[in-house]
């Protein structure tokens, strides 16, 4: 070996000793140890491997699961979640073994079975760290509603407990944690009514979930709420089945925006007419539910509501006259793999006058025609209702009024009749026009050629007949073109 061979070896060698120790820097040596031993609890043979002693191995910060401060280098994120042996059952969890992170800021302990804190060792012992803000407890056995402090724990912003045993007094304990922006209550045992008034006091919360609990009903027994902030509610399978009072909760918060309602069974009929305009709620989801028609129209009662989204739900009820349609200023509806039991609650479109975008697809519908509703939309761009199974003709007359629409798609139904001859005159401005697997006859209308933003057409699978006209080529920015299974003759282009 050279002497440049060995300087070069000397020099790789006090680098590695250099990065070493700086690396020793990284982690602070009591965090070190203090992972060391919270490893003894958090057992799961196949999570935080690396948490071992060892040559190179001493800087914890870039241990599995831990992340660091990248200023100081000390431990500010911690996910233990599911780190525990599932086999060794439930057990107490001394929280004095986290205390040395001084700077934790993140600490995610779901899904380990922990049933509780060992007594004088629980969470007020986090109560001095000022920068903690996340905690996640989800997926345990907690049972205890004293489970966090009454004081301290000052800046914690998010907290998840769904999935425990508590009952509705931990609603007036974590009531004390007044910094936080987003709660999780789902699936912990609440049942009955529900007060959100207990909650008054944590008036930065934006965030609240609290699915999953057999709640009966929700107020605010005080008829007014200082939860502000309150923008997004998550109410998934709960047994609410007082539709209109639940909606009269809803519009108290003033800056409700979405509301998620997952599995729920609103199949009770509502009386529209007694509810105001309510002026907040900008997006409603429903999937998974039953609901009675009149709810949904209910609904129509916020006046903000833009977005309403509804996926595999059953709607069952018809529609009455007594029924006050709103709906002022919704701008997307979009239904899939719905199923209504009804004949008239397309008879609802009527109302929405403001829509942009109106998507039915993949749904069930007994005996229903299309309603003439979507005469009125004269805002309408996209129109896809495909895969529904209606029948008739389709109300042609109507789309004369859409003058803005540019894209139709009624795919996959069975509707019946001709295209109307001045087709090409009424659409425009349309981009894609799509009717394949529907039951169209006659011939293909020549203004099609008027069509001059015409990029997608698809007639496939119907009953047309006669030519194919040259006129097609006055749509002269089509790009796709599928006339498949007619009876048609003759040559494109
Ligand atoms: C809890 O952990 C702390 C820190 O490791 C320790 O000092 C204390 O004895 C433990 N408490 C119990 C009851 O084991
Ligand atoms: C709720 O649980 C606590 C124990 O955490 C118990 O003392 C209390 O009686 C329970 N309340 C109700 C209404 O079940
Ligand atoms: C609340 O927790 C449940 C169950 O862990 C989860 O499915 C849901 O997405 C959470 N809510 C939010 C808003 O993240
Ligand atoms: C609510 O949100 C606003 C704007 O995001 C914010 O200025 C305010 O501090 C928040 N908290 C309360 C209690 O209003
Ligand atoms: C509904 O909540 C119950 C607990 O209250 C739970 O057992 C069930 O799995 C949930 N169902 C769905 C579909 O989320
Ligand atoms: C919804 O509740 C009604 C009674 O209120 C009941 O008859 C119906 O079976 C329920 N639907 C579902 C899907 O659970
Ligand atoms: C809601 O507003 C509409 C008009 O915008 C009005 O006809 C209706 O009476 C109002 N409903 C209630 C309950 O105030
Ligand atoms: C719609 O259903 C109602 C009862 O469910 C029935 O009386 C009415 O005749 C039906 N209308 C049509 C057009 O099928
Ligand atoms: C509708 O059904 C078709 C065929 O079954 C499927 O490809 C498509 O993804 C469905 N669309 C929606 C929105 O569910
Ligand atoms: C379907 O509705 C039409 C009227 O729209 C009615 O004449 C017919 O009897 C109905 N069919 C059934 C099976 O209800
Ligand atoms: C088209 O719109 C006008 C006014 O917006 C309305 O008077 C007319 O009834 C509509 N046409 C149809 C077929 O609904
Ligand atoms: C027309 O709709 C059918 C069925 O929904 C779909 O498979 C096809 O791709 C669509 N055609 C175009 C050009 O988008």
């Amino acid at each position: 070996m050279g002497l440049k061979c060995v300087r070069v070896w000397l020099l790789l060698i006090s680098m590695l000793i250099s990065l070493q120790g700086w690396r020793m820097e990284g982690c602070l040596e009591q965090e070190r140890s203090a992972l060391l031993q919270l490893k003894h609890f958090f057992n799961d043979p196949n999570r935080l491997q690396d948490w071992v002693e060892g040559h190179g191995n001493s800087d914890c910060c870039d241990w599995e699961s831990v992340d660091c401060s990248f200023e100081t280098s000390r431990v500010s994120s911690l996910d233990l979640g599911f780190a525990r042996n599932q086999e060794l059952g439930e057990w107490y969890l001394n929280v004095s073994l986290l205390s040395p992170f001084q700077e934790l800021k993140t600490l995610y302990l779901n899904g380990n079975l922990i049933a509780g804190c060992i007594e004088n060792e629980g969470f007020e012992r986090l109560s001095h760290l000022n920068n903690f803000m996340d905690l996640d407890l989800s997926y345990n056995m907690f049972n205890d509603n004293r489970i966090l402090p009454v004081s301290g724990l000052n800046n914690l912003k998010y907290l998840s407990l769904s999935d425990n045993m508590f009952n509705n007094s931990i609603l007036s304990y974590v009531s004390t944690l007044s910094s936080l922006k987003e709660l999780n209550l789902t699936d912990i045992g609440l049942k009955g009514t529900v007060d959100l008034q207990e909650l008054d006091s944590l008036i930065n919360l934006e965030v609240l979930s609290m699915g999953g609990n057999e709640i009966e009903k929700v107020v605010i027994s005080k008829g007014e709420t200082s939860l502000r902030n309150l923008t997004m509610l998550y109410l998934s399978n709960m047994s609410i089945s007082d539709g209109r009072s639940l909606l009269q909760t809803l519009s108290l918060f003033p800056s409700l925006e979405d509301v998620n309602f997952y599995y729920n069974n609103f199949s009770g009929a509502v009386n529209t007419y007694e509810l105001s305009n309510f002026t907040n709620v900008r997006e409603f989801l429903f999937s998974d539910s039953s609901l009675h028609i009149s709810f949904l129209q209910s609904v129509g009662a916020f006046m903000s509501l833009d977005t309403l989204r509804m996926e595999d739900c059953e709607v069952s009820g018809e529609l009455t006259d007594q029924e006050l349609p709103t709906f002022k200023s919704l701008m997307k509806l979009d239904i899939s793999n719905t199923i209504f039991n009804n004949n008239n609650s397309l008879q609802m479109l009527g109302s929405m006058t403001s829509l942009v975008y109106l998507s039915i697809v993949n749904c069930t519908f007994k005996n229903t025609s299309l309603d003439e509703g979507i005469c009125k939309m004269p805002q309408l761009g996209r129109l896809i209702i495909s895969g529904n199974g209606l029948t008739g003709t389709f109300p042609w007359w109507c789309v004369a009024n859409l003058t803005s629409l540019y894209q139709l798609d009624i795919s996959i139904n069975s509707f019946t009749g001709h295209i109307p001859m001045e087709i090409g005159a009424y659409l425009s401005v349309l981009n894609s026009f799509n009717i394949s697997r529907n039951a169209f006859e006659g011939s293909i209308p020549s203004s099609f050629g008027d069509m001059k933003s015409l990029m997608w057409l698809d007639m496939s699978n119907n009953l047309l007949t006669g030519g194919i006209l040259e006129e097609l080529a006055g749509c002269i920015s089509l790009q796709h073109l599928a006339l498949s299974n007619n009876s048609l003759q003759g040559q494109i282009f």
